[in-house]
């Protein structure tokens, strides 16, 4: 399987005054396309600065990020928010829905601030997702009228929109209950079998069983990288 993402050497300093916070401390890893990964490790240990360079949404201060052949380090800022928009789909645990926005409408809103025109066929698109996560009833529904668990399963919708290679999840059962967290863990597991790559932060040892792989960081490093699948430890160098 080739990788889809492959960082090596990454390091992330954040300059706050006259002081700068080591975060991520040479990491190397490497993602295959296909995989679903588990991200785990303390609160501060460097998970999201993680998910924020993977997602574009943030540059390294040094090593390299390689999305697929792509150096993410040569890229301009208008090449990074094309890679955004048509390559990787958000998710994150406070879903980030518009509450003035209907569902459907949140779905379409990638694809709006894409530049993309919404015809007939875009809005036939986001009806159709926002059915396949179980919202058929609630289409015109405002996220504050929706539970916890529906207003994610609109953000997993609206992630798929542009029907990205990969997915990134921060803590996306964060604000769940079990019961709901294990739907949206049968969710992004049916898109996983589709083929789609998932990258999730999880702090919960049972929501990091569904995925293939739990890679740990601890204080900006790799702490171990475990298969679940095959239950076998990957040696580190
Ligand atoms: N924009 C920023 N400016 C300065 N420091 C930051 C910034 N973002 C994160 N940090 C610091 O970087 C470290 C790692 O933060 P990060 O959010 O990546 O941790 P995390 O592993 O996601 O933690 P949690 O499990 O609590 O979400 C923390 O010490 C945090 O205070
Ligand atoms: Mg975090």
């Amino acid at each position: 399987m080739p990788a889809i993402v492959r960082v090596v050497d990454l390091y992330k300093d954040y300059f706050m005054g006259d002081v700068t916070v080591h975060v991520l401390k040479g990491l190397n890893l490497s993602f295959d396309e296909g995989d679903f990964i588990a991200l785990m490790g303390p609160s501060g240990s460097g998970k999201s600065t993680l998910m924020n360079i993977l997602g574009c949404l943030d540059r390294p201060t040094a090593g390299s990020y390689y999305l697929r052949d792509d150096d993410v380090a040569q890229m301009t800022d208008d090449e990074l928010s094309e890679v955004r928009s048509t390559y990787l789909g958000f998710i994150f645990q406070a879903y980030n829905l518009l509450p003035q926005y209907t569902v459907v409408e949140n779905i379409e809103l990638p694809l709006v601030y894409q530049g993309a025109i919404l015809t007939e066929e875009t809005k036939a698109r986001c009806v159709a997702l926002a059915e396949m996560v179980g919202l058929a009833e609630r289409l015109d529904h405002r996220p504050k009228q929706l539970s916890g668990g529906q207003q994610q399963r609109v953000a997993i919708a609206r992630a798929l929109v542009n029907d990205p290679q990969l997915i990134l999840a921060d803590e996306p059962t964060g604000n769940l209950d079990s019961r709901t967290s294990d739907e949206i863990m049968m969710m992004l597991t049916e898109l996983n079998r589709a083929g789609k790559t998932i990258i999730m932060v999880t702090h919960e040892n049972d929501i990091a069983e569904w995925a293939r792989r739990v890679v740990r960081l601890r204080d900006g490093q790799v702490e171990s990288d475990v298969r679940n699948d095959a239950r076998t430890v990957v040696a580190l160098p």
